[in-house]
């Protein structure tokens, strides 16, 4: 039996979320599990990967949320999917012009793909930094999550919506290719919907089941212990409707019945669901904020400048082509969207306010 064949061995159709699930993440034949997807020679390229100053604004805004928190003598900072550790080493670097601070803070990584983390591994060497599988597993002390490009990662349910009939999206095998095929769909499923404002208009609704999942435990935590969560990610702040599946491979798009396991299926993210989800859980969130607002209110461009000080003209020409690629509107600066959720009773709002 192939292996692509294994994921539908004992029902003829699967949930398009459980199919992501596996054709991205599955010990055999998973996409994160085969490759390293990150930079020139992978499939694509992360801010952490173009450009520390990415990190060091980041960096920055933890060390201020810490003192913030009154600088609690234990803070867990959690980082959701680190990918190849690009933004993780580049912390522990600035944490360094910080000592105080990074003295209380603890660093988690909780990675789902094995190959990653063993790369993360052998990266990264530092008695500051923990690996965790579980997320419960943070009992005590305040807890800041921080996610670039984890929510796009997480596998997404398609519904359709004609009138007032919903269907799901699921996926099964026809002529040895993934065929996606709508059913209509349980009350269940649509009793989850009609907690959120999808129901609204018709066309495609995606619904992050998975991220929610993930996420509850986040929220469980920041209620709990204090402190919050702030992800970066490519997506939109109200929703068209429609399908945002993408596929990409050695930097292109690629069609999204093709190459499976050998190419990344991501999707745009919905930060006004999102949003409502977080204040269902009791927390409170900031304005949703531009890549390109969020990173020059932290002062990335006083940092370039300052960086570009010592560099040479080709790498300051360098430097600014990244630069550029992060905050210009027509690349990732509006695309990217930045959001933070806290605590209720965290005044915290650097960047956002
Ligand atoms: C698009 S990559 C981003 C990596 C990194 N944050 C960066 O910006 O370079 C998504 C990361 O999230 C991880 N991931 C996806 N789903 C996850 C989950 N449920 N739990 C933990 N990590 C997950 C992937 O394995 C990968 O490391």
């Amino acid at each position: 039996m192939r292996k692509i064949d294994k994921i539908f061995s004992q029902r003829k159709l699967i949930p398009l979320d459980l199919y992501l699930e596996k054709i991205l993440y599955d010990k055999n034949i998973g996409y994160y599990e085969k490759k390293n997807p990150f930079g020139v020679d992978g499939d694509y390229i992360t801010a952490p990967n173009i450009s520390n100053i990415f990190c060091e604004m980041i960096a920055v805004w933890l060390v201020s949320f810490w003192e913030n928190l009154k600088k609690p003598k234990n803070l867990n900072f959690v980082e959701l999917g680190p990918g190849n550790g690009d933004f993780c080493l580049v912390l522990l670097k600035a944490l360094k012009n910080f000592p105080e601070a990074s003295d209380s803070i603890n660093i988690f990584l909780y990675e789902k793909s094995a190959r990653l983390r063993k790369i993360q591994r052998k990266r990264i060497n530092s008695k500051k930094v923990f690996w965790i599988k579980n997320l419960k597993k943070i009992n005590k002390d305040p807890v800041v999550f921080f996610g670039n490009e984890f929510l796009d990662a997480l596998p997404i349910k398609q519904f359709k919506k004609i009138n007032r009939n919903i269907f799901e999206k699921y996926v099964g095998i026809k002529k040895n290719k993934p065929n996606f095929i709508f059913k209509k769909a349980i009350k269940k499923q649509i009793n989850k919907l009609k907690n959120f404002h999808l129901l609204k208009n018709d066309g495609i609704i995606e619904y992050p089941e998975y991220g929610f999942k993930e996420l509850q435990v986040v929220c469980e935590k920041i209620n709990k212990l204090n402190g919050g969560a702030l992800f970066i990610d490519y997506g939109y702040k109200i929703g068209k409707n429609i399908d945002t599946l993408q596929s990409i491979k050695n930097h292109k798009f690629n069609e999204i019945n093709k190459n499976i396991g050998n190419a990344d299926i991501t999707s745009l993210v919905n930060f006004g669901l999102y949003k409502e989800y977080f204040e269902s859980k009791n927390l409170l969130t900031e304005s949703i904020i531009n890549q390109s607002e969020f990173l020059q209110k932290m002062g990335i461009l006083e940092r370039a400048k300052m960086v570009g000080r010592k560099m040479n003209y080709i790498d300051k020409k360098n430097l600014n082509s990244r630069l550029r690629r992060l905050i210009h509107p027509e690349m990732m600066g509006k695309n990217f969207k930045v959001i933070f959720t806290k605590n209720k009773k965290c005044n915290f709002s650097l960047a956002f306010k």
